[in-house]
């Protein structure tokens, strides 16, 4: 169902990798929602995820870039006025990748080149689309940004490991640059910190089938899945949400209001 909350609207959708992405499920809701968008990802990713077949169903061209890249990143905002004819309205930040994540290094044993490109590719790179879209005047007034970020910011969750530091920092930069481009601008930036969702990323830390049955149980709403997130994010996209900025948005079900649920309890007192 469409509620033409976009319509007009165009905006640049960073990390759609494969169908279960989240950033596919947001691309997709935001066209059905009237918006034009542009794609982007790296080069490997367009080889070995299916980012095509998305471009070809939402009618949006692709630029590769690495996240990590600058010069690359600035390219991606001066194509998309191009296709555009002028200025976007939104943007997704939906990227994270951990090298001692995928290694299973734990975090007493973190390997620092490692920690440095987590914090690069998961975080740093929103601070470098922010810049880039600043110094370019590349968002209307009264545009929006979303970041994907994670409770594991917040709170201890094992095994999230070096990402945990990523995201602290990815909400920091929402804040921080949420406060300068919001007095100049009127553009306002936040982070959705989303349910464990089952992804490529997400399924990418050991035990996740586990999490994911815990945050479940322990969530009155249960799970926010994918599509939950798309239709979170369209609201923060449109103007609806005009004067909300600088927060990180739990979207999760209920989950961190939680302390203990009697689903959780019940699956606990099996184990004993
Ligand atoms: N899946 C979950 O459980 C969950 C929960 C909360 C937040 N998130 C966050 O949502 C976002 C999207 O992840 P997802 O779960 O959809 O998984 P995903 O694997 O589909 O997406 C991760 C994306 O990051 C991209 N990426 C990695 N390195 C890059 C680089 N150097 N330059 C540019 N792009 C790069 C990948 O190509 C991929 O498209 C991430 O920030 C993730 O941390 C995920």
């Amino acid at each position: 169902m469409s509620y033409n909350l976009l319509k007009g609207k165009k905006g640049i959708i960073f990390g759609a990798l494969n169908e279960q992405s989240l950033a596919w499920k947001i691309a997709k809701r935001c066209v059905e929602e009237g918006a034009e968008i542009t794609l982007s990802n790296t080069l490997m990713a367009q080889r070995l995820g299916t980012v095509n077949k998305l471009a070809e169903e939402c009618n949006a061209p692709f630029y590769a870039a690495d996240a990590t890249s600058f010069e690359e990143i600035e390219n991606v905002f001066k194509q998309s006025m191009e296709h555009f004819g002028g200025k976007i309205d939104f943007f997704l930040h939906s990227i994270g990748m951990s090298m001692n994540v995928r290694k299973s290094l734990p975090f007493d044993s973190l390997n620092y080149d490692f920690l440095n490109k987590t914090l690069d590719i998961s975080a740093i790179s929103f601070h470098k689309m922010l810049q880039a879209a600043r110094q370019l005047d590349a968002i209307n007034d009264w545009g929006s940004v979303v970041a994907l970020s994670y409770i594991a910011a917040q709170r201890t969750f094992y095994r999230y490991n070096d990402m945990s530091e990523a995201k602290a920092l990815l909400e920091s930069i929402a804040r921080s640059f949420g406060y300068m481009y919001g007095r100049d601008k009127k553009i306002r930036i936040n982070t959705i910190s989303q349910s464990p969702t089952a992804t490529t990323a997400g399924s990418g830390v050991k035990g996740f089938d586990s999490l994911l049955d815990f945050t479940d149980r322990m969530s009155p709403l249960g799970n926010a899945d994918a599509n939950d997130c798309a239709n979170y994010c369209v609201t923060l996209f449109s103007d609806l949400t005009k004067k909300v900025t600088m927060q990180n948005l739990y979207h999760d079900g209920g989950f961190s209001s939680m302390g203990m649920s009697l689903r959780a309890m019940e699956a606990i007192d099996k184990d004993i």
